[in-house]
């Protein structure tokens, strides 16, 4: 077998063995394997699917390609498919550490349209997002939370084949997705795993039926490395919470630690509470009780303060921009939806996010929402706020379409 005899066999949608696919994967993370054949292999696989045989095979081979954390306690994690306007972790990870159950997460950065967990950190001045192993070992052990930017060798070849997937069409494949997640939740050592799983129009997983056949891939792959893994399903054709852009996530987070309901709140609990569950060993509904308390008597977000001033962030840094003007309604009705993927489209153009490699992220900028689905309408009632670094921005009609309304 060569690489060619790989990519045909594929092609031809026969199950490649683990030997093919170490040969075609890590053949590629040493140079061997070249990019446009590595290329024609991931749309050979997007297209015809893989078996959850070849699934755990690659799983396997991207975990290998990098070190693998190992801590004295079990600790857990919980991983978003990526989303707009979810800033889950920020209370998910402080309920839970606040209830003695450690949370290590190891997160990314923004990609594409979807915000990203390190680039929602850096808005909060002086917060280290490299620790190094030690450090961040250093830091479960003495508060229970950690969250910091994934190591360089933590699945290098997830990183390699996540960049190439990028640019050649084949980031909406089932298996690469769980591949690519999996590997990194199980290599970061965590016992306990919850995965959030997006669907919708903003989301990189489109239907519910994929979802499903998702929930029971990932699931599968962590029994098979012996740890729990617990998946929701939530819709993502809308934004999660009303705030999308970095230093506004953050703020949306602490009024929801700080007793705001909405349903970056909802979500956050059942969250949480699946960790719970599994690392007590009760109930989701009992977890959800004490998730809830956390909140309540403030012990999240007293732990909230705690794990930001122990890596070094000052809370009362952060900056959003001055520069504000409101988006007002041209009709009167009633909001029948709001678009996660045109408020990802314009949060980005503010600057929140990169379109290019070298773009710099302007943590001060964003949007928003005032009003939810369902909401009543006047005609120049004011829907959104919208955070920018100058008001020269040349800003479209089509760039403002974030709410339809009749
Ligand atoms: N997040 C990842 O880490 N990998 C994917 O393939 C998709 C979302």
């Amino acid at each position: 077998m060569n690489i060619l005899d790989i990519i045909i066999k594929k092609k031809n949608k026969k199950e490649l063995t683990y030997e093919e696919l170490f040969m075609a994967f890590n053949g590629y993370h040493k140079g061997e394997v070249k990019d446009y054949q590595m290329s024609s292999l991931l749309m050979a696989i997007t297209i015809n699917g893989m078996t959850l045989n070849e699934t755990l095979s690659l799983t396997d081979i991207f975990i290998k390609s990098g070190n693998a954390y190992q801590f004295n306690k079990k600790v857990s994690d919980k991983h978003s498919t990526g989303g707009v306007g979810d800033s889950t972790t920020f209370i998910v990870a402080p309920i839970v550490a606040s209830m003695n159950i450690p949370m290590a997460k190891m997160s990314g950065r923004s990609l594409g349209y979807t915000g990203g967990t390190i680039d929602k950190l850096e808005s909060i001045p002086g917060y280290k997002t490299v620790l190094s192993e030690e450090e961040f070992y250093n830091q479960i052990d003495k508060i229970g939370l950690a969250v910091c930017s994934q190591s360089e060798m933590l699945v290098p070849l997830d990183k390699i084949i996540y960049a190439l997937r990028d640019v050649s069409g084949t980031t909406e494949s089932i298996p690469l997705i769980a591949c690519s997640i999996m590997s990194k939740k199980i290599a970061s050592g965590a016992s306990y795993i919850v995965i959030d799983i997006k669907v919708g129009s903003g989301a990189l997983i489109k239907t519910r039926e994929e979802a499903d056949l998702f929930a029971s891939w990932v699931i599968s792959i962590g029994n098979h490395y012996n740890k729990k893994v617990k998946t929701i399903i939530t819709s993502m054709d809308e934004p999660l919470s009303s705030s999308i852009g970095n230093a506004l996530e953050i703020l949306e987070a602490i009024e929801v630690l700080k007793g705001k309901n909405n349903r970056l709140k909802e979500v956050s609990i059942e969250i949480a509470s699946h960790i719970v569950s599994m690392a007590k060993g009760i109930s989701v509904d009992d977890a959800k009780i004490l998730s809830n308390n956390a909140l309540k008597k403030g012990s999240a977000y007293k732990m909230f303060e705690k794990w930001i001033t122990t890596q070094g962030g000052n809370l009362n840094a952060i900056k959003i921009s001055n520069k504000v003007f409101s988006l007002k309604s041209n009709v009167t009705g009633m909001i029948k939806s709001i678009s996660a993927i045109n408020c990802a489209k314009l949060s980005l153009k503010l600057g929140a996010g990169k379109i290019n490699k070298d773009d710099i992220i302007d943590h001060s900028v964003g949007i928003k929402l005032l009003h939810q689905v369902g909401d009543k309408i006047n005609k120049d009632d004011i829907l959104a706020e919208i955070y920018v670094k100058d008001f020269n921005l040349n800003l479209t009609e089509e760039d403002l379409k974030l709410f339809v309304i009749n």
